[in-house]
């Protein structure tokens, strides 16, 4: 059985993952720097990078000690090659590079996203291709239809800021602290719904993109006008995110046919609100929903070696000259949402 060797480093988690070909996860290690970053309220780059290359080495040695294994008995090496912030995407790259020419064994550069995207298939051997996915992530928020590996038509993105960044961002203006997704849903639990009247960017418009800059900011003003309960904020703010995934997903799914599943993935799909929400819609559109367990929806590195495991499985290898890409979207042909920032 063919062994994949995965390597995490592309934002603030440090990860190591042993995984066959048919799906076992033999180790997974993950080394988070939460802590570093906490008095920043976010990720600083420079930190990071110098973070992943302390802990990364001792990981992949957790990992094949976890596993009872040497390098020699892993036959594939695989790491994130991108996106993401290009010091630590190195750190991880030029790591695989130099295991992958040291033992001989083929490497397999994975784009985080397919890490994310794939995922899915890993905790649920059934997920056939094509399915569509929501990716909603600190970066990310997009709706893919996933073909297969490598292969990916993008039907929606943000034209402003990611679904995980306005979490974070409204974490950060409620003085939540970082990260801030699950601190606001904790808060949105003793919370009303309904207490804030906040706006839902883009609801109804034919093309099922996404907007959160506007959430924000009326975010902000409802913070500032001293009306509202932290708890109320954050479980308002958490309904309009969700009534604004539904909708445009929704919206995807009038668009698309034959689709084996809704599927979700990246850090956002550990909400279990934003679970439930997205399982009552597959159901009304008589759909299994496939959603991968918590751990395995934030950076890990399971993802990219299962990634590199399904690459690998239809030749999809790597020189070692490939580079570290800050920026590389799932699908290159899709055109920039109108109104799009420097997203990709
Ligand atoms: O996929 P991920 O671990 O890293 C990226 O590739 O971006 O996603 C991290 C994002 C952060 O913005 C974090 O606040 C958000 O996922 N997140 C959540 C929850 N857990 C993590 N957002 C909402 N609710 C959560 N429970
Ligand atoms: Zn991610």
């Amino acid at each position: 059985m063919t062994i994949i060797l995965g390597l995490e480093s592309s934002c603030d988690e440090t990860a190591a993952a042993l995984v066959t070909a048919d799906g076992q996860i033999l180790a997974h290690r993950l080394a988070t720097q939460e802590e570093a970053h906490r008095p920043y309220g976010g990720v600083v780059p420079e930190i990071a990078a110098r973070a992943h290359v302390e802990a990364l080495s001792p990981l992949i040695e957790a990992a094949l000690a976890d596993a009872e294994m040497t390098l020699d008995q892993v036959d594939v090496i695989a790491a994130t090659a991108g996106p993401g912030l290009i010091g630590g995407v190195m750190v991880g790259l030029v790591t695989a590079k130099a295991l992958a020419h040291a033992a001989g064994k083929p490497l397999i550069a994975v784009n985080h996203l397919e890490g994310h995207a794939l995922s899915p298939r890993l905790s649920d051997r059934t997920l056939e291709f094509p399915y569509m996915l929501l990716l909603v992530s600190g970066g990310h928020c997009q709706i893919l239809l996933v073909r297969g590996p490598g292969d990916y038509a993008r039907l929606a993105t943000t034209i402003d800021d990611a679904a995980g960044e306005a979490f974070d961002k409204t974490a950060k203006m409620l003085g939540l602290g970082y990260p801030g997704g699950p601190q606001v849903e904790k808060a949105a639990a003793q919370g009303d719904p309904n207490a804030v009247p906040l706006p839902r960017p883009l609801l109804g418009t034919a093309e099922p993109h996404f907007s959160f800059a506007g959430l924000k900011s009326a975010v902000m003003r409802a913070v500032q006008s001293g009306h509202y309960s932290t708890q109320d904020i954050a479980a308002s703010f958490q309904q309009a995110v969700i009534d604004c995934l539904i909708d445009r997903t929704r919206r995807a799914l009038g668009q698309a046919d034959g689709i084996t599943a809704l599927v979700v993935a990246g850090g956002v799909a550990a909400n279990q609100a934003i679970r439930g929400a997205l399982e009552k819609l597959a159901a009304d559109h008589g759909l299994p929903f496939v959603a991968p367990p918590l751990w395995l929806c934030t950076d890990n590195a399971a993802m990219i070696a299962w990634a590199g495991a399904e690459r690998f499985a239809v030749g999809l290898i790597d020189d070692l000259t490939v580079p570290a890409r800050p920026r590389w979207p799932l699908d290159p042909a899709a055109e920039k949402a109108r109104g799009a920032g420097v997203k990709a």
